[in-house]
């Protein structure tokens, strides 16, 4: 298996990758206070059936436009690497350059679903801090689910904390859903 740079002919094979995963935990969200002085806290639940996330978690078109888009940019703006195993993509790593408040956004760190539990996701993360340091960028930051627990856990044995919380990122009713947009950080300086 080897890690290199993503080229166009990639991204339409990027589908290959198995991203599913499932949860037998998940972070609930609980919302406490009204007004201005509102708190949310993060409550570990064991679930009698796991949470399966199916193909949920595939690239969409949007995806594929925006992986060649940034390869359009450029290395200075984004980082973009696959992982392959004879001939077979089993792993994506997508970061982009943020000018505006020097960070670098991670898109995607995918790591194929036979593959996991082998240090690809830490080589991937070990990648894009190099990046990140070189372009002197402040910080790394990702958005994940408070259901995908693995990855959670996977961000926090990295050395990414927990910066932020939003409640109504996916839909009015995030809260209810037991899906809820979590924010981490991983600090460059
Ligand atoms: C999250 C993900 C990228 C981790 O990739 P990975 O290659 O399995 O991670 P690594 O093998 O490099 O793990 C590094 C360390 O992270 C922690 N870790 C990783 N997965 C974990 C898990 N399921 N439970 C607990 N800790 C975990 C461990 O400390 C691990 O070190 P160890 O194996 O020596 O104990 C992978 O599970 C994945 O692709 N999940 C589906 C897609 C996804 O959720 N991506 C993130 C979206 S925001």
């Amino acid at each position: 298996m080897r890690i290199r740079a993503l080229v166009p002919a990639d991204v339409e094979r990027l589908a290959q990758i198995d991203s599913t995963f499932s949860s037998e935990s998940i972070l609930i969200v609980e919302k406490t206070g009204a007004g201005l002085e509102v708190g949310w806290r993060l409550v570990e639940r064991a679930l009698e059936v796991p949470f399966a996330k199916g193909r949920a978690y595939d690239l969409s078109t949007e995806d594929l436009a925006r992986s060649r888009q940034l390869w359009a940019a450029g290395p200075q703006e984004a980082l973009q690497l696959v992982a392959e195993d004879r001939g077979r993509l089993v792993g994506l790593l997508e970061v982009e350059r943020q000018q505006w408040n020097n960070t670098g956004w991670i898109w995607n760190l995918i790591v194929d679903r036979a593959y996991r539990r082998q240090g690809l996701g830490r080589q991937f993360v070990h990648r894009a801090v190099e990046w990140g340091r070189k372009l002197g960028l402040r910080a790394l930051i990702l958005e994940t689910q408070s259901n995908n627990i693995h990855a959670c856990r996977f961000y926090r044995a990295m050395g990414f904390h927990l910066c932020g919380i939003n409640d109504h990122y996916y839909t009015n009713e995030d809260l209810e859903r037991d899906e809820v947009a979590i924010f981490w950080v991983y600090e460059l300086q």
